[in-house]
């Protein structure tokens, strides 16, 4: 019997919504701050033990229906050779097109704490919980490898024009890789695979549609048909690239706060598992106005082919641990 969200992912009619959310292994929560002022947080990734339980610190506490890893999407180009380091936030040498024959060849060898991590996940978890393996998209990593978030990635878009054939050549890299990751992920155990691309939103529909479609196609392709386990897509601000992601070969689409979820619905609800997409900074309304907003998430995505709950992106830290329980108990309360 799969977990409920698994079931849902898949395109059933469950209720109540699972719920889980985006960050949800992190900063919000004290334990986890707790663990974090012990240890760094390359160090808490990398021990299978203790990612494991840095995994399990939210489920426990709001007895959420899926656990997701305790990693870093940027994993994936440490196990391309790529020197990063976590401060908590990542630290990458600079890179330019030139380099890209300098990768190495995906080494999971490199990453394979992420694996075991994943199987120690996996065995501590009840069976009715998913786990969900995850990588960045293409795109976001790309931008992560050629440019900066403070700025845009202004360095990643002029670069991807300039030399076209030569961004091409990093996204093709990257998508293999990053297939390659997931896969292992679900050999390992994962119940449900999420890929973030949650920057390619910067790009126009044009640039999207020639540039990057092309190789995130390639990626998820590489994974269709070889693990039977459901696939989300999320972009971070994706309203204006709906009809470009309308065709992917995934299970369910991640809706960030800034797409209306009836426009997200009405474009792509007939194919897709609706996954969102309640603000992050709507956990700090009054309980009533709460209560509102995420009746009106519900709402806006039934008539979908199955819905998630979750938030439109990451938890924000000071979130308070009141209101998400209040969350969870209302979303549980529409059987
Ligand atoms: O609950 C989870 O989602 C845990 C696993 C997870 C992390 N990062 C842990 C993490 C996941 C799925 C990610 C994805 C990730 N990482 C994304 C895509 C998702 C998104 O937010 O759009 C991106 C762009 C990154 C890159 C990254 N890693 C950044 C920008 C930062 C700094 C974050 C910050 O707010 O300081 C990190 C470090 C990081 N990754 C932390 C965590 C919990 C912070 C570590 C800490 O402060 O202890």
């Amino acid at each position: 019997m799969f977990p409920d969200i698994v079931r849902a992912a898949l395109g059933e009619r469950v209720r109540p919504v699972p719920i889980w959310f985006m960050r949800q292994a992190g900063r919000f929560l004290p334990e986890y701050r707790d663990l974090r002022s012990r240890h760094g947080f390359a160090e808490l990734m990398s021990v299978p033990g203790l990612a494991a339980e840095v995994s399990m610190q939210p489920v426990r506490r709001f007895d959420l229906d899926a656990a997701i890893i305790f990693s870093d999407i940027l994993v994936v180009l440490q196990a391309m050779g790529v020197d990063i380091r976590f401060d908590p936030g990542p630290i990458l040498p600079r890179f330019d097109l030139a380099d890209v024959n300098g990768l190495k060849r995906f080494d999971p060898d490199a990453v394979h704490w992420q694996y075991d991590a994943v199987c120690e996940l996996r065995s501590r978890l009840e069976s009715s919980k998913a786990v969900i393996g995850f990588t960045g998209g293409p795109f976001t990593l790309s931008a992560y490898l050629t440019g900066r978030p403070g700025n845009s990635f202004a360095d990643t878009r002029r670069l991807m024009k300039q030399d076209q054939a030569g961004f091409n050549q990093l996204l093709k890299r990257i998508a293999d890789a990053t297939a390659e990751h997931l896969l292992k992920q679900a050999h390992a155990g994962a119940d449900m695979l999420m890929v973030f691309d949650s920057w390619a939103s910067l790009l126009s529909p044009q640039t999207f549609k020639t540039q990057v479609r092309p190789v995130t196609l390639r990626m998820l392709r590489q994974l269709k048909g070889r693990t039977g386990k459901p696939l989300i897509y999320f972009v971070n601000g994706m309203h204006h690239l709906l009809d470009l992601i309308a065709d992917f070969p995934v299970n369910v689409i991640g809706v960030d706060h800034r797409t209306p979820m009836k426009d997200a619905v009405k474009k792509l609800g007939k194919r897709f598992t609706m996954q969102g997409n309640l603000e992050p900074s709507d956990l700090f309304l009054p309980g009533e106005l709460l209560g509102k907003r995420i009746d009106s998430v519900l709402e806006q995505a039934d008539p979908a082919r199955g819905h998630i709950f979750n938030l439109g992106h990451g938890i924000l830290p000071e979130t308070p641990l009141d209101a998400v329980e209040f969350l969870v108990q209302r979303v549980r309360s529409r059987a």
